[in-house]
């Protein structure tokens, strides 16, 4: 546990892709430190909710089945709806006083978006105070998806954004000609972090230049949303476009989804570059995720003038830590 000094941020994380939910399918969960249960009603509509039956405690994810807009169940039937609310309890006279007029199950509020299921979480419930971006690339038939890849591992969400920032580890660890500049801007709860660097050159056959020698100029603009999800777009020749989300398993453990796409018509070689630019960006990650795996979080790090805005960087996301305020919660606005 060696992360679990920093609690589970607030904020909008991906819980699976839309189509990785049929319409009334149920699937058990682990994430924010809790068993829940995902389903999609009749009407298509995806319902996040505590797991446990407030009757005798079943796990509604294991063996619980959809009927209409609740979920029946596996045990003996009670039906729950997504607002948490007990709908039926199918051989009862009367409905408990407990269950009449208020919900008895927690549940999360969704934004089905991006072809993404997000889901809100707040340690204290408190309702959503910032949207979800939409990206409409992973929603328009112009646009095709061209992968999806994901890392389970011991770290915590605030240790992989911060890797966007710390500039001195691309040399170190990505191989980069030179340490790049990072420019960072800071509106509530939206992050732009631009990159300024040399690239490795690529060559005709998608090969990239080790020797140093050939290079080019790269702008790379990764805009965070909240701490769960963050896009970016490759534009050198070829069109990339990359959401990444990153959700809490629980305090020291994360589970991060990316998915890619490129517009349908781009041609073959801007498709071809796009497509080994996609697999240097998986295959760099891997790079990083040994050492998310094993390092601590240093809350009151070392640092030197080459170190880049790491401290600006922290700063910006102690605002999804709850404070224990009443809501809402002011965001950092600064520049
Ligand atoms: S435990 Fe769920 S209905 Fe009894
Ligand atoms: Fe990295």
């Amino acid at each position: 546990m060696k992360n679990s000094s920093l609690p589970i941020p607030f904020g909008w994380y991906a819980v699976a892709f839309s189509d990785e939910l049929l319409a009334q399918e149920v699937k058990p969960l682990f994430f924010f430190a809790k068993d829940l249960v995902l389903y999609r009603t009749e009407s298509g509509k995806a319902v996040l909710l505590d797991a446990f039956c407030p009757h005798l405690g079943a796990h509604l994810g294991h063996g619980g089945e959809v009927h209409g807009e609740s979920i029946a169940c596996p045990f003996h039937g009670w039906q729950f709806n997504g607002d948490g609310m007990c709908t039926s309890v199918p051989y009862a006279k009367n409905m408990p006083a407990k269950v009449q007029d208020k919900p008895c199950i927690d549940g999360y509020p969704i934004n089905e978006i991006n072809g993404t299921i997000f889901a809100w979480y707040h340690p204290r419930k408190i309702a959503p105070i910032f949207e979800v971006d939409a990206v409409p690339y992973l929603n328009d038939d112009s646009w095709q998806e061209t992968g999806r890849v994901e890392w389970e591992m011991n770290t915590c969400v605030q240790e992989t954004g911060e890797n966007g920032v710390d500039i001195a580890h691309f040399v170190y660890v990505h191989n980069s000609v030179e340490m790049p500049k990072a420019e960072v801007a800071l509106k509530g709860h939206h992050r732009v972090t631009t990159m300024i660097s040399r690239v490795p050159h690529m060559d005709e056959n998608g090969e990239f230049d080790t020797t140093g020698e050939k290079w080019e100029q790269s702008a790379l603009s990764t805009t965070s949303c909240g701490p769960g999800m963050t896009y970016q777009t490759f534009d050198r020749g070829f069109v990339l476009f990359m959401q990444g989300t990153i959700t809490p398993i629980d305090e020291g453990r994360v589970l991060m989804r990316w998915i890619f796409a490129s517009p349908a018509d781009q041609d073959e070689s801007a498709a071809f570059y796009a497509k080994v630019v996609q697999d240097n960006v998986v295959e760099q990650v891997g790079h990083d995720v040994p050492i998310w795996e094993h390092k601590i979080y240093q809350p009151n790090p070392i640092l030197c003038d080459g170190d880049g805005p790491i401290a600006k960087y922290r700063k910006w996301f102690n605002q999804f830590y709850d404070d224990g305020e009443p809501a809402p919660i002011r965001l950092v606005g600064t520049n």
